[in-house]
C-alpha cells in the first residue's frame, strides 16, 4: 500500500506510523526524521533545513522534494510506504503525483488525522524523543518513559526538540492551516482521504486507522 499520513503537528503521526508501517509491513518515511537525522550526521542537506526547522518554517520544496524522491526509490520502498510529513503543500502533492505517475503507481489513501488544537498543544508540550532513534517518542504525561529522561526501548537519553517550544509550536500551526491544510481538500477531490479522529488511546488509534483503510 501507498499512504499518505496528514495531520497537524502533535496529531501523533509518527506515533501511528510506527504501528501502522509494521502492521502493514511497509516502510515509514518521515520527512522530519530525515531532516533531523541529516542535522545530527551535519550534512550539508541537514545545514541548509536547520533555519527553517528551527523557526517552525517549511523547508524549501528544491531540497524536501528531492530528498522524499530519493528515499522513495530505495529498494524496501518499492512495494509501498507510509508518508509521515510529505507531502505538507500543495506544490509537493503534485510532484508526489508526477512522481508516482512516472513509475506507474498511484497512492491508496491519505490518513488524515483529526485533532483539535488544544490537545496538540498539550502533546508537543511534554513530548520527549530519543537521541539514538527517533522513533522512540515518550510523552512526560500520556506515554511516560519507566525511568524519566531514560528512552525504555534502548536506554537513550530522552530530550525535547528545539521546535517544540511554544514560540515556534504557534508558528508551525499556522503554516499547518495556511500552507498544509489545502492538501486535504486536494486529496478530497481525488477521492483519497479517509478521516479519522486521533483521540483516545494510541492503540484504539491504530485499529480506527486500520478499519478505516480496509474500506
Ligand atoms: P515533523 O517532524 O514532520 O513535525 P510535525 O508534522 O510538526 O509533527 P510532529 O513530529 O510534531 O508530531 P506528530 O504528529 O508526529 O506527533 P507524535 O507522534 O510525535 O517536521 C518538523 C519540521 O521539519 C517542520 O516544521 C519543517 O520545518 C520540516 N519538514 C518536515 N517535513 C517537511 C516537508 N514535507 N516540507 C517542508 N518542511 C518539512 O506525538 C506527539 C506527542 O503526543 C508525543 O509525545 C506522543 O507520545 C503523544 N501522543 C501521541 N498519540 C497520543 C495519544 N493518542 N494520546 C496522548 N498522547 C499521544
Ligand atoms: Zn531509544
Amino acid at each position: 500500500m501507498r499512504i499518505v499520513l496528514v495531520g497537524p503537528p502533535g496529531a501523533g503521526k509518527g506515533t501511528q506510523a510506527a504501528f501502522l508501517a509494521k502492521n502493514l509491513s511497509i516502510p515509514h518515511i518521515s520527512t522530519g526524521d530525515l531532516f533531523r537525522a541529516n542535522i545530527s550526521q551535519g550534512t550539508e542537506l541537514g545545514r541548509r533545513a536547520k533555519a527553517f526547522m528551527d523557526a517552525g518554517d517549511l523547508v524549501p520544496d528544491e531540497i524536501t522534494i528531492g530528498m522524499a524522491k530519493d528515499r522513495m526509490e530505495q529498494p524496501d520502498a518499492a512495494g509501498g510506504f507510509l508518508l509521515d510529513g510529505f507531502p505538507r503543500n500543495v506544490s509537493q502533492a503534485e510532484a508526489l503525483d508526477v512522481m508516482l505517475e512516472e513509475s506507474g503507481m498511484k497512492l491508496d489513501a491519505v490518513l488524515d488525522l483529526e485533532v483539535e488544537e488544544d490537545e496538540v498543544v498539550k502533546r508537543i508540550a511534554g513530548r520527549r524523543v530519543c537521541r539514538n532513534e527517533s522513533a522512540h517518542v515518550f510523552h512526560v504525561e500520556y506515554a511516560a518513559p519507566k525511568t524519566e529522561g531514560v528512552c525504555d526501548h534502548c536506554g537513550g537519553e530522552l530530550y525535547q526538540r528545539g521546535d517544540d517550544s511554544e514560540a515556534t509550536v504557534r508558528n508551525r500551526l499556522e503554516v499547518y492551516h495556511t500552507q498544509t491544510e489545502p492538501i486535504i481538500d486536494y486529496y478530497k477531490e481525488q477521492g483519497l482521504l479517509v478521516t479519522i479522529s486521533a483521540l483516545g488511546e494510541v492503540h484504539e488509534i491504530t485499529q480506527r486507522a486500520m478499519d478505516a483503510l480496509k474500506k
